[in-house]
């Protein structure tokens, strides 16, 4: 079976951090959409390691893991984070996989994300400027190049070939910036990557599923930056949801098992768009201080707010979510009240539904409030230690999912995790 384990947010719930506690039970982690926009964080020994492009499942030691074809991957971000693990993690490039049909990021994709950006001026979406969209833009437009290419004797004249259909877009924006040393960089980190472990990896992931190991889908982005169901257009250019999962693996929807969706113990988002319960003011600097909430792979502060359980339900919706794990817990110990949005006024009406047109429209959120549990809960090792108003807020969350919370993470570290 592959179990699925996706942000239901605006992304940053986690994720890094429990794949890798959740690996020891998986044979394979395997990535299936996005690129190295994805920043997810993890504790192993006290060091702090981001992980952009390579699943979290690379510090358990029987742990394979697999770059899956609906992932778009910068060769000079990989190469990169290859350096940066192998000193920790010696049989890494043995464990490490790369579908030959996921798709480049080459430097003019930057050059193009950030022209792109600049035009839209005040509307701009807040990218990570890693040439996510263009690269989404060439794969769908049936222009892009894949990892396959770069075994092809042809690579460069393809290279060149999509480099200058760039070039000729560019013509059309004022400022373009000089990307000479990017592709010197590039056709390094393109050259390093050929030694890698490039497969067919549909055919791969079937005999191992076959061969009965385990799969674990981790996500990237959240659901609320889905390119179909998010805030569009403040949104990624991919399926962030679980149906993603089916083609960005090449697995059957009949294989998918468990759906595990993280949210945080409040909410947050970066980048432009609607976040209906933003907290700009003190709350909201106070809950950024304490969850240190800044990008993990820009580094931009990263926008605060109450839980929404509106947008969760939706996420919940889209992706059948077996199971939640509700992370930064104890970010909210000295918060109180503590406020949950459970519905949305807009126009005098009240509404659970996500609204399609919610950058066009006033969301006004309607709030439950709950007592703070004003208690630091990060040393706390099982469910019964945790403060009974924390159990409650839980409880709430779980009636109004209607889905069970199998965990609570309660602090950066591994095994600040307790089972519920
Ligand atoms: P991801 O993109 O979903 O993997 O999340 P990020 O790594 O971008 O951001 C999550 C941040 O919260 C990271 O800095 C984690 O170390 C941190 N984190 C994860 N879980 C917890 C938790 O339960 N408590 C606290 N205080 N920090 C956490
Ligand atoms: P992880 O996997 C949070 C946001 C950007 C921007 C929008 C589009 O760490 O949760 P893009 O670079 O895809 O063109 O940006 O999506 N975004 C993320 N926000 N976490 C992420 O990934 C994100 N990846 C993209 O900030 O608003
Ligand atoms: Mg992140």
């Amino acid at each position: 079976m592959v179990d699925v384990l996706l942000g239901l947010q605006w992304g940053d719930e986690g994720k890094g951090k429990i794949v890798d506690f959740l690996a020891a039970n998986y044979d394979i982690i395997a990535r299936f959409q996005g690129g190295p926009n994805a920043g997810h964080t993890l504790y192993v020994n006290g060091n702090k390691i981001v992980l952009h492009t390579i699943p979290s499942g690379v510090f358990q030691k029987h742990c394979l893991n697999l770059i899956g074809n609906g992932v778009v991957i910068d060769p000079v971000t990989l190469s990169r984070e290859i350096e940066a693990i192998l000193p920790l993690q010696n049989d890494l490039l043995e464990r490490l996989f790369i579908s030959h049909r996921a798709q480049l990021i080459i430097p003019t994709h930057r050059v193009l994300d950030a022209a792109s950006e600049a035009a839209k001026g005040k509307e701009k979406i807040g990218s990570t400027l890693k040439g996510i969209g263009p690269a989404y833009m060439d794969k769908t437009g049936r222009n892009g190049l894949r990892v396959g290419d770069i075994l092809s004797p042809d690579f460069k004249k393809k290279y060149e070939k999509l480099k200058q259909k760039h070039i000729d877009i560019l013509k059309q924006f004022e400022e373009v910036i000089d990307y000479s040393e990017w592709e010197c960089a590039f056709m390094d980190a393109v050259e390093k990557m050929r030694k890698l472990k490039i497969i067919n990896s549909e055919y791969w992931l079937h005999e191992q599923l076959k061969a009965g190991k385990k799969v674990l889908a981790e996500g990237a982005q959240g659901s609320m930056l889905d390119i179909d169901f998010g805030t569009y257009p403040y949104v990624t250019s991919s399926n962030t949801i679980a149906a993603g999962v089916c083609n960005g693996l090449g697995i059957a929807p009949s294989r998918i098992g468990e759906v595990i969706g993280i949210t945080k113990a409040y909410c947050t988002r970066v980048g432009s768009g609607p976040f209906p319960t933003e907290l700009l003011d003190e709350t909201g600097d106070a809950l950024r201080k304490a969850g240190a909430e800044f990008g993990a792979t820009t580094g931009r502060p990263r926008r605060c707010g109450w839980i929404d359980l509106v947008a969760l339900r939706y996420a919940c919706m889209l992706s059948g979510v077996t199971q939640l794990i509700m992370t930064k817990a104890d970010v909210m110990d000295s918060f109180d009240p503590v406020f949950l949005a459970t519905a949305y006024e807009i126009d005098g009406k009240h509404t659970c539904e996500f609204p399609y047109d919610i950058n066009d429209v006033k969301v006004i959120p309607v709030y439950e409030q709950f007592q703070g549990w004003s208690k630091p809960i990060g040393t706390c090792k099982t469910y019964d230690e945790l403060p009974s108003v924390f159990k409650d807020y839980c409880k709430f969350i779980e009636q109004y999912l209607e889905t069970k919370i199998a965990y609570v993470s309660n602090g950066t570290g591994r095994d600040q995790l307790i089972a519920v």
